[in-house]
């Protein structure tokens, strides 16, 4: 998701630098913007001076310390605590004394990472919605030690990169997980007991209940790892056994099967 951050601020006249720490997937994330950026230039709502002008905004670095003069530092790296933890409590001693330290988890508590720096007060959710240039929610999750200054500066930034807020308490899932995840559960369940083929599922709802993607299709696309993450933090959070993965989703991640970005998931994809 951080290439689809990048470009959002980009595309909004934000200057940003996108870290990772392997020069490849750099690459890559800045091909992928200029693609998705060209789409608009298409389209014929950005000149492609302005795609320029936008792409000339995002900086790209492979060293943390690139993050010293930063105002905000959206993370947004894989659905583990323990990494978010090792990483957040790095941010804190690199990161400028004001900078307020956002993650993009999609159901991590942000109370947990919060309290792993010295800065709770300045740690927030900022949960975006794939593709994120296209969606426009916000989901901005407030930490128990989350002050009222930092919250506004987020919501200042997500209304500057064009998005709408929505403003949430911590618990695990949030709002957006709690509810979708056992949506996907259920349909991977469906699936696994033979109820219907993984197209019919979809099928009944796309057309039944006008749903943009089926879930499965949508599990495939948000990454079936990340899935199966998120529904281990609600099972875990909550302690109630219905939010228990299908056996056919961890058998599916234990494959290596994760969705879209491994070509196969629930549907196989072209390279
Ligand atoms: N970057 C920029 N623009 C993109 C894009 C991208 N990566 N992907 C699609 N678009 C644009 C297209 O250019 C197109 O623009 P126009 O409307 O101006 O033509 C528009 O989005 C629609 O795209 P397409 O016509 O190619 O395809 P589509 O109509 O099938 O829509 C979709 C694609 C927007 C992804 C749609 O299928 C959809 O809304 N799916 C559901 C997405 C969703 O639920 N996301 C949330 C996932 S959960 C999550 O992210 C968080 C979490 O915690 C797990």
């Amino acid at each position: 998701m951080g290439n689809g951050i990048a470009h959002t601020a980009g595309a909004a006249g934000l200057n940003v630098t996108l870290i990772d720490v392997e020069g490849s997937i750099l690459d890559r994330a800045v091909n992928t913007i200029s693609s998705n950026l060209q789409r608009g230039v298409d389209k014929g709502r950005m000149s492609a001076d302005e795609k320029q002008a936008a792409l000339g905004r995002i900086r790209i670095a492979a060293d943390d310390q690139a993050i010293a003069n930063a105002d905000i530092v959206v993370e947004a790296i894989i659905e583990k605590f323990d990494a978010k933890r090792a990483l957040f409590q790095k941010l804190d001693t690199l990161a400028p004394k004001e900078c307020v330290l956002a993650s993009n988890t999609s159901s991590i508590s942000i109370t947990r990472i919060g309290a792993s720096t010295r800065r709770a007060d300045k740690v927030i959710g900022m949960h975006f919605f794939n593709p994120v240039p296209v969606m426009t929610l916000v989901e901005v999750i407030r930490g128990m030690a989350t002050s009222d200054d930092t919250y506004q500066r987020v919501e200042d930034l997500a209304k500057r990169m064009g998005k709408t807020t929505i403003e949430v308490n911590d618990y695990p899932g949030f709002v957006s997980n709690r509810v979708l995840m056992p949506m996907i559960n259920e349909a991977i369940f469906a699936l696994h007991e033979g109820v219907a083929t993984a197209e019919a599922i979809d099928g009944v709802m796309k057309l039944g209940m006008n749903h943009p993607m089926g879930p499965l299709q949508l599990a495939d696309f948000i990454g079936l790892d990340v899935c199966l993450s998120i529904l281990r933090v609600l099972e875990e959070g909550f302690g109630d056994p219905k939010y228990r993965p299908c056996p056919l989703l961890v058998k599916m991640v234990d494959a290596g099967w994760l969705g879209k970005k491994t070509a196969r998931g629930f549907y196989t994809y072209g390279k």
